[in-house]
């Protein structure tokens, strides 16, 4: 059979070492807490669910969904009215399958075979990958400890600049766990229009932070209409990472070429998910507040347990990620997480999977309580990983 040479672009899953062997324990009945895959453990809000219930009743909402319905996008009006003070119309929107599918869509929307595109490194990998179907060229810029793992423009290269037709920027980021300030939103905007740049803001982890930080729409900044695309998911906020509920805000211009290129194979969000959106959208925020809480006193567990054990205190300002370095002077991520699942039953996710400057690092996910992340120290330590 004869496949397309587009697959050949992506690499071939590399955890499957990690996987086989873990499946291996698991069989000889070994208890293995799994901090790799950033899906939360908390459930979706009750009137999200009852939101969906209804509509599920419903046979008119078995029908293709074909459009975002008005109610859906005035929803999102409505909530970036209320949640970062920006005003934005329903032109300015549309829905996609989450922000994962929709960074695909976007990409073949925005770019021709050879264009450049700027991602971050480590990054998300559907940044790189959603660049990478459409045919462009990959250009990374770093995000390294020295500039705390934001971006620093002055960095890159005139003349990468000049050719790239799209940034991906995403604060608070995956998987360093930074996050932006007003100042370096404006200094990218700067950059983004000095060299005729769109700005591609995936703001997936907008409701996850900690301490002082601050999170942002990119639209709060001058500039960014002309300049920007924002993707904003509702997966992490509000716990539906299945219902694949995600917008593209930007210029109607842009949002109608992504419509219309989606429009070709896709006929619509099922509409009890649409339902299901507006009451996330409309409803109480409080619970998304207390979220927030469980999730700091997590993520301080892990970072002071690891810091007291020896390990370097983790980047973690934002997101539902903790991103450790190595410690004891250890550089191989991948060989690391295969002695931390065999020695300490626990599974993270290596550095390196994220680009090549997230060697020497790894990743864990806040997905367990605070006493379960407590257990996870006493195991790291007790298997001499300091
Ligand atoms: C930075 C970032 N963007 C997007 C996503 C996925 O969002 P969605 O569920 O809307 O596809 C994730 C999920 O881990 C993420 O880390």
């Amino acid at each position: 059979m004869h496949f397309s040479a587009r697959l050949d672009r992506f690499e071939d899953e590399v955890f499957a070492t990690l996987n086989e062997k873990r499946r291996a324990l698991e069989t000889q009945g070994r208890d293995i807490i799994d901090l790799s895959v950033g899906t939360p453990d908390f459930a979706p809000f009750p009137h999200i669910v009852e939101a969906a219930k209804r509509a599920v009743e419903d046979p008119a909402c078995w029908k293709y969904a074909l459009h975002d319905t008005p109610e859906l996008l005035e929803a999102l009006v409505s909530y970036y009215d209320r949640r970062f003070n920006v005003q934005i119309s329903t032109d300015m929107a549309m829905s996609v399958s989450g922000t994962q599918e929709g960074m695909g869509a976007f990409a073949l929307s925005a770019v021709d075979e050879g264009d450049t595109v700027l991602v971050p490194d480590p990054c998300y990998p559907v940044f790189r990958n959603a660049a990478l179907l459409a045919g462009a060229h990959v250009e990374y810029y770093p995000l390294t400890a020295e500039h705390g793992f934001l971006p620093h423009v002055a960095d890159i290269p005139e003349e990468v600049a000049e050719r790239a037709h799209y940034m991906v920027v995403s604060l608070p980021a995956n998987p360093v766990g930074s996050v932006g300030t007003p100042e370096l939103y404006r200094e990218l905007i700067d950059f983004a229009r000095a060299h005729d740049i769109l700005l591609v803001h995936d703001n997936a982890y907008a409701d996850i932070f900690y301490d002082d930080a601050q999170t942002f729409s990119i639209f709060q900044f001058e500039g960014a209409r002309e300049t920007c695309v924002e993707f904003l998911s509702l997966s992490k906020s509000f716990n539906v990472t299945g219902a694949r509920i995600s917008f593209l805000v930007g210029d109607p211009d842009l949002v109608a070429a992504v419509r219309k290129l989606r429009s070709q194979t896709d006929f619509g969000m099922f509409l009890p998910v649409q339902h299901a959106a507006i009451a996330a959208l409309t409803g109480p925020l409080d619970a998304v507040e207390r979220q927030r809480l469980q999730y700091k006193a997590r993520r301080d567990a892990l970072c002071d347990g690891l810091e007291s054990i020896g390990w370097e205190r983790p980047n973690a300002h934002g997101t539902m990620f903790v991103w450790a370095k190595l410690p004891g002077g250890r550089t191989d991520s991948m060989t690391f997480c295969q002695e931390l699942l065999m020695r300490a039953g626990v599974v993270v996710t290596p550095g390196a999977s994220f680009g090549p400057m997230g060697e020497g690092y790894v990743r864990f996910a806040l997905v367990q309580p605070p006493e379960r992340l407590r257990d996870v120290v006493a195991a790291i330590k007790h298997a001499g990983l300091c």
